[in-house]
């Protein structure tokens, strides 16, 4: 029987097109009122006037949103939530000026992770994965990209890979994972014998194929960084990535310009990530490309960085731009979606409208999923949120505070504030 979601302020549905919406087509999130959302099992069957959704449905059930604002579930199309400690120590050390790099050359930041990681066993990392994405779930998230590159051997990166597929099965969010196994040069392949060629080669020959094999990943992502991999290394890991059958991503001028964004661009890349040292050329390679600007401006925040992404310059570009929370023991450790909204329009100067198909939409796009999820509009999974105010533009301006009451995911509930979800709370929930 079909399920009517009745009684919200506005609906928000960012209804049009499934694909990524670029330039101006991204100021139009469709905001109705007196609206409802008719959902049918895990589908939406029809969005319009209220009145007209209860005559076609006469005998469904109810979700009575009691004057709340109800949008597509947002779509966190980049984090890093397969970690084992957190790594509160280093936020200091950078207050005292001591920069990321600097703390990662001297064997701290990703190493510090990945020396933990590979110390823990898959149920454990499952242990902690799991009260993790609930609390990314309680601030209005429905889907999420994990990425692995916390383990950088070959049993490592699959182990991790397995707890994302294991999460996939147990929590009622949508996931999608990334193999992330050029996250950085082990420290046990910087100096002789071995050599950061020998690492690639493991990363191409031994850890792709098993990955494939065992379709543990959607997509394959590269730390393309001055310090970290160059943009020729990038290539060629990538290349094989898509020979193998991946799609691909690029964690691109995070820090420094490299030229990454434009290499994003080159090989067709479905998102470039980060940009906040992307150069004019790459944002005019991205703005004439097909690739998605995913920004990350919780990790320049976090980092104590001024500089953001240029996302003005890229929107009025032409470009298509994707918002995420990057969650990560080392950058920015964040469930809160909606701050990534207030970071967006206050830092990044986007419109309430533009962020929010940022996280929708084109957050979906980032993940090659724009014809399952984003919207809220007939034919979509039926992934939505509910928020306590009257007003979307709201979202934003509540800043860290954590307004959402509800979500689903694919019809299934998913958070609910008042407690009656479906979330397992540990692996002894569920057999998982
Ligand atoms: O997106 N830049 C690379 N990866 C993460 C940081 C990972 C870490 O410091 O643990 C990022 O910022
Ligand atoms: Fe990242």
């Amino acid at each position: 029987m079909p399920t009517l979601f009745l009684n919200a302020t506005q609906v928000v549905t960012c209804a049009g097109p499934a694909r990524a919406r670029r330039g101006a087509e991204m100021r139009d999130m469709g905001v109705l009122r007196n609206a409802a959302v008719a959902v049918d099992g895990a589908t939406i069957v029809a969005v319009g006037p209220q009145d007209e959704i209860c005559r076609t449905y006469p005998n469904a059930e109810e979700v009575d949103c009691a004057g709340a604002v109800l949008t597509p579930g947002l779509v966190d199309s980049h984090t890093h939530g397969i970690f084992g400690k957190p790594r509160h120590e280093e936020q200091e050390l950078r207050a005292s000026g001591v920069g990321y790099m600097e703390i990662a050359k001297q064997g701290g930041g990703i190493h510090g992770s990945v020396r933990d990681l590979r110390t823990r066993s898959e149920d454990e990392l499952l242990e902690l994965a799991i009260p993790r994405l609930r609390r990314l779930a309680s601030y209005g998230t429905t889907t999420v990209e994990l990425k692995s590159g916390y383990g950088l051997t070959v049993e490592d990166e699959l182990k991790s890979l397995r707890v994302i597929r294991r999460l996939a099965d147990a929590v009622p969010l949508r996931v999608v994972p990334t193999f992330l196994g050029a996250h950085e040069i082990p420290l046990e392949y910087r100096s002789a014998p071995r050599t950061r060629e020998e690492y690639i080669g493991l990363v191409i020959n031994e850890m792709l194929p098993q990955v494939v094999a065992g379709k543990l990943a959607r997509f394959a992502d590269v730390f393309c960084e001055p310090g970290v991999y160059t943009t020729d290394e990038s290539r060629r890991i990538l290349g094989a990535a898509r020979a193998a059958g991946l799609a691909i991503k690029l964690h691109a001028d995070e820090l420094e310009t490299s030229g990454a964004a434009e290499l994003a661009a080159e090989i067709g890349a479905v998102s470039a990530d980060h940009l906040a040292a992307i150069s004019d050329a790459g944002i005019a390679a991205l703005a004439a490309s097909g690739t998605v600007a995913t920004l990350l401006p919780g990790t320049m925040l976090f980092l104590g960085r001024v500089k953001q992404a240029p996302a003005r310059t890229l929107l009025d570009a032409g470009a298509a731009i994707a918002l995420a929370t990057d969650f990560n023991p080392g950058t920015s450790p964040t469930v809160n979606f909606p701050l990534i909204l207030t970071l967006a329009v206050s830092q990044l100067r986007l419109t309430v409208a533009e962020a929010v198909v940022a996280a929708t939409v084109n957050g979906a796009a980032a993940l090659g999923i724009s014809a399952e999820t984003g919207q809220l509009a007939p034919g979509m999974s039926a992934d939505i949120a509910l928020f306590e105010m009257e007003d979307v533009r709201e979202l934003p301006y509540w800043y860290g505070d954590r307004r959402c009451l509800r979500t689903w995911a694919r019809g299934i509930a998913c958070h609910d504030a008042n407690g009656g979800d479906t979330f397992p709370n540990s692996l002894r929930d569920r057999s998982l």
